[in-house]
């Protein structure tokens, strides 16, 4: 399993660019599925979940050519309806197949995500949503067999939760039901405008998307479209912190700053020196970076996608800080490895306490998700002496070669097989 060496008290200068959104590319990637034409993307990153949800389409017959972080898909000849366990378990996101397959062929059988029972680790909101469009489901054997009589007919749904996968998965579906369907109470995170663009541009009739009312006109077919995929709000704000944390002065550039508003506000109470511009933030060397508060939130809050990384941060500010952590449970698995190496944190239910004015210092550590791992290269990039990642599968999910990448704005750090 590959690691990652990092040499500490790393350096950082010039600009880095941002990719595309792994979850803005996750679900148009399988809308795909709603059109017999080609649907080709632009922007799109390179990473193993992007890898596994063009396999999953594979296995039902779709052709997905990816070129030079292009993807051009096609569903024309769709054979099979079936998603296994062994494609469906890398990724929850997996799930978001089933709205797309029932409205282009009124049924699915799809194994329940990885880990998932329905109840526990949930996908209740998407069953639930979906149902409401006239879907049946029975759930036995590790999946979900889905399907309709007839056809999708639209209809108002107020989610229990504004999920981004359910919004997401019933909007795909409301695409080509009969009749309109109001999504209420629906996410509002920047890569549910982006699937909107996407729908609009290949026939659908979307709108309100960025809302938490969406509204959706159903067509009888969807064409053929070119479409870019929006960059990675959150791989932003992950350089945005290392270049607070290093206190150096940096740009990241190439994306929308307007999404990661919850972020900068942060920064800035922590003190941090930025200048935000159009389509990039330039970080600034500061005095003193302090302590805060934060609490994750759906869109417009703070991510939780962006709370390993900022823990990361409250580590060596001034001052102790709190982190509460609303979306998942079981989501501080990062801080006994960041503890590993010098953090002193403690969590209590969904709470963490950060002890602030600590020095990293560099250790061998394991990886445990995808956030989590970013936020242990972070740490080592400011810790003194070498960190070793351990188990960084998980980060080439969400992560473009970060190695590489970061190595041309002055960090040392290799991987290793
Ligand atoms: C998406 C993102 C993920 C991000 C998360 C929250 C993708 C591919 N992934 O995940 O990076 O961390 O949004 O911003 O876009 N829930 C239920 N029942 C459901 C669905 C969700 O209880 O049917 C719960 C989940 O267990 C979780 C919370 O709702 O506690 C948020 O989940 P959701 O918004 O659905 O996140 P994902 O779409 O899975």
């Amino acid at each position: 399993m590959d690691k990652i060496r990092i040499k500490g008290n790393s350096d950082l200068f010039g600009a880095i660019d941002v990719s595309g959104s792994k979850n803005s590319a996750l679900p148009i990637i399988v809308s795909c599925l709603l059109s017999k034409n080609d649907l080709i993307l632009k922007n799109i990153p390179k990473l193993a979940d992007i890898n596994s949800m063009t396999k999953l389409l594979q296995s039902f017959g779709a052709s997905c050519v990816y070129n030079n972080n292009i993807l051009t898909l096609n569903a024309n000849k769709i054979e099979n309806n079936i998603a296994d366990y062994d494609l469906v378990r890398k990724m929850r996101a997996s799930i978001l197949i089933l709205g797309p397959l029932l409205a282009r062929f009124n049924k699915a059988r799809i194994s329940l995500p990885g880990g998932c029972a329905i109840g526990t680790r949930p996908i209740d909101i998407h069953l639930n949503s979906l149902s409401k469009l006239g879907v049946s489901f029975v759930v036995e054997n590790g999946f979900v067999e889905a399907f309709v009589e007839k056809e999708l007919v639209g209809n108002e749904v107020k989610l229990t939760f504004p999920s981004v996968g359910a919004t997401e998965n019933l909007l795909m579906a409301a695409c080509l039901a009969n009749g309109t369907t109001t999504i209420k109470n629906a996410a509002k995170e920047p890569e549910i405008i982006d699937l909107e663009n996407c729908l609009n541009s290949m026939g659908a009739n979307i709108s309100g998307s960025g809302s938490d009312q969406i509204i959706v006109k159903g067509v009888k077919a969807l064409n053929e479209s070119t479409h870019i995929i929006m960059s990675d709000r959150i791989v932003a704000g992950t350089f945005v912190i290392l270049a607070v944390m290093l206190n150096k002065e940096f740009v990241v550039k190439n994306f929308n700053p307007k999404y990661l508003v919850s972020l900068t506000n942060l920064l800035k109470k922590m003190k941090a020196n930025l200048k935000i511009n159009k389509d990039s933030i330039e970080i600034r060397p500061s005095e003193k970076i302090i302590g805060s508060f934060v609490q994750t939130a759906p869109y417009p809050g703070f991510p939780t996608d962006l709370q390993a990384q900022i823990m990361a941060l409250m580590t060596i500010a001034n001052g102790s800080s709190k982190i509460i952590e609303k979306i998942f449970e079981n989501r501080f698995m990062h801080v006994a490895e960041l503890n590993r190496l010098g953090a002193n944190i403690k969590i209590k239910n969904d709470t963490a306490y950060i002890e602030g004015n600590r020095v990293y210092k560099g250790a061998q550590v394991m990886a445990s998700d995808l956030r989590a791992s970013v936020s242990l290269i972070l740490a080592g990039l400011c810790a003194e002496g070498e960190t070793t990642v351990n188990r960084v599968y998980h980060l080439d999910r969400g992560y473009e070669k970060i190695e590489e990448k970061l190595s041309k704005c002055g960090p040392i750090m290799f991987r290793e097989s």
